[in-house]
């Protein structure tokens, strides 16, 4: 990539970790469907129906073992992902968010990691990895370097489980808007306060996401909810553990 380019990546990756550092105390109020997220009562309903319907596919998995969260944020999969681990090393680059987490999971055991994901290097081997509301901020040209990082940081006979967003215009803010190019790999978010963010927001469709991890050697499957939601179970081809 030309130098100019990657200044630009880097600026907007920063912006991007700046604002989930900003976000942080406001930042369940998406998921709990409250204040600019709040669509309807009908609409919170289906929403809990469908990360009901995610908690479901992901105590499948259970239990998991030793396991490695990226951005694990204010805890929301953290609690879940506690219950049944033998051990949790949560990563974030955000200081507030992993407070958050701390204090909703109050369990010594779990490990919380302060790193850029993009420079994090795993210091043990894990059995288990998930990630939620990630992949989509991590720009398509650096998809082949996180992918590269999470067979690195997983066992041989890892698992890895995900969940990301939809392209749903009702999933966001009221006062968020959605680009139409299907390309567009950025939006701008804006907090309670109206200070505005440019982060990397990158929609995937199941089949075409499923088909790019395959590439890379993954035996994936991605599925999605009825409206909000996309998730994937994945583990390595012997082929690939080899050449790792
Ligand atoms: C959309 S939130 C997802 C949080 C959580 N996984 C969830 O599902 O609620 C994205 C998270 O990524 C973290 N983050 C942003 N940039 C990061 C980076 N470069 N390295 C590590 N974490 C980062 C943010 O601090 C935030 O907690």
């Amino acid at each position: 990539m030309p130098v100019g380019e990657v200044n630009i990546q880097s600026a907007l990756l920063a912006e991007q970790a700046e604002y989930y550092r900003a976000r942080a105390a406001e930042y369940d109020e998406w998921f709990l469907r409250k204040g600019r997220y709040d669509r309807g009562l009908e609409h919170t309903l289906q929403w809990s129906k469908e990360v009901e319907e995610l908690r479901g596919k992901l105590n499948t998995q259970a239990p998991f073992g030793e396991v490695l969260e990226f951005a694990g944020g204010t805890g929301l999969w953290t609690e879940y992902l506690a219950k049944s681990s033998a051990s949790l090393t949560v990563v974030d680059a955000s200081e507030e968010m992993l407070s958050l987490n701390a204090a909703r999971n109050p369990d010594p055991s779990i490990r919380w990691v302060h790193a850029n994901i993009f420079d994090f290097q795993p210091d043990r081997l894990y059995e288990f990895i998930f990630f939620g509301f990630w992949l989509s901020h991590v720009p398509s040209d650096r998809f082949e370097d996180f992918w590269s990082l999470v067979t690195k940081s997983l066992k041989p006979s890892g698992q890895v489980f995900f969940i990301d967003s939809i392209k749903e215009p009702q999933s966001t803010a009221a006062d968020h808007v959605l680009p139409d190019e299907d390309d567009s790999e950025t939006l701008v978010r804006r907090l309670n306060d109206g200070r505005e963010f440019r982060i990397y927001k990158v929609f995937y469709q199941p089949d075409t996401l499923q088909e790019r991890l395959a590439d890379l050697g993954w035996i994936a499957q991605v599925s999605r909810t009825d409206t909000f939601f996309l998730y994937g179970f994945g583990s390595m081809k012997e082929s690939t553990l080899a050449i790792d």
